[in-house]
């Protein structure tokens, strides 16, 4: 599957989006280090804080299947159904992905390809806690 590909399955999840609060309609496309696609959306509550980010929806889904280690994912935002301009994740997530991923894990967005150590270079993790 092509980066292009990944995104597009990020912005087919993102029509699931449950974003009635922020209208803001956000799909993730995770890609398993054994090639399988695991996709989602962000879910809002009215509590709030108890949203949940697309990206970690399609993680969640991924290791609650048994699968934890992942080499791409894609994700794609758009209040508007125009999901060119880029949706970065957020800190909450980037910490999620680094629970997973190594810092060479594949960001793919709007405009272009990054690495999941552009945005978390230094981070909390297991390590941490010896
Ligand atoms: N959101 C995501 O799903 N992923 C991100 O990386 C950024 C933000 C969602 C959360 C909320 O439902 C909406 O976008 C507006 O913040």
């Amino acid at each position: 599957m092509t980066d292009k590909e990944l995104f597009g399955a990020a912005v087919k999840a993102a029509a699931y989006s449950y974003s009635p609060y922020s209208h803001f309609r956000v799909g993730a496309a995770i890609m398993a280090t054994d090639g399988r696609i695991f996709t989602g959306c962000n879910i809002e509550n009215a509590s709030y804080s108890l949203t949940n980010c697309a990206e970690r929806t399609a993680v969640f889904k991924a290791v609650s299947e048994g699968v934890i280690k992942f080499k791409a994912i894609a994700i794609a935002g758009s209040s508007d159904n125009d999901f060119t301009k880029p949706c970065t994740p957020c800190g909450a997530c980037l910490q999620v992905l680094s629970e997973f991923c190594g810092d060479d894990l594949v960001v793919i967005l709007s405009n272009g390809w990054f690495k999941l150590s552009d945005f978390l270079p230094v981070r909390f993790g297991s390590e941490s806690l010896k």
